[in-house]
């Protein structure tokens, strides 16, 4: 086998093995944003000023929906009101979720529950979430940082 037909046959393979995880968002070098729903949040980075989104697609143009984004959990009640507070939680900075029906944000590590203000209701979480002030213009949600 000549070097040329050695790494033609193990870039085929590579790919073969890879393009599948990235197609099921397993392979995390394979995510553009930070805009998931869930895992580690130690490499999330913060926001560093205001920012904004579009709540017209995606999980925030529903009731319930959330995302993340620079270091921040936007959820979107179901009531249609915007929540925005840290996305890392406060015993190991695990990457938070939202659970609509209680309107609570909660760790899916060891199951820390925050308030929509982000109060610590049980934890093991010893401290509160940053809040964030919203602003909503049009379909425009302003995150004020
Ligand atoms: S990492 Fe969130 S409760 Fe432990």
């Amino acid at each position: 086998m000549t070097r040329k037909e050695f790494f033609a046959r193990v870039g085929f393979g590579a790919a073969t093995v890879l393009l599948p995880a990235c197609i099921a968002g397993l392979a995390t070098s394979c995510s553009s944003d930070d805009s998931g729903t869930s895992g580690s949040g130690s490499s999330i980075p913060a926001a560093t000023g205001n920012f904004t989104v579009d709540t017209s697609t995606g999980p925030l143009a529903t009731n319930g929906g959330f995302i993340v984004m620079k270091g921040i959990i936007i959820a979107r009640t179901t009531t249609g009101t915007f929540l925005a507070v840290s996305s890392s939680c406060t015993h190991e900075g695990v990457t938070l979720g939202y659970e609509k029906s209680g309107n609570v944000f909660v760790c899916p590590r060891h199951n820390s529950q925050f308030t929509s203000t982000g109060t610590v209701i049980s934890g093991p979480a010893p401290s509160n979430l940053k809040q964030y002030q919203t602003t909503l213009s049009g379909t425009t949600l302003t995150v004020i940082v």
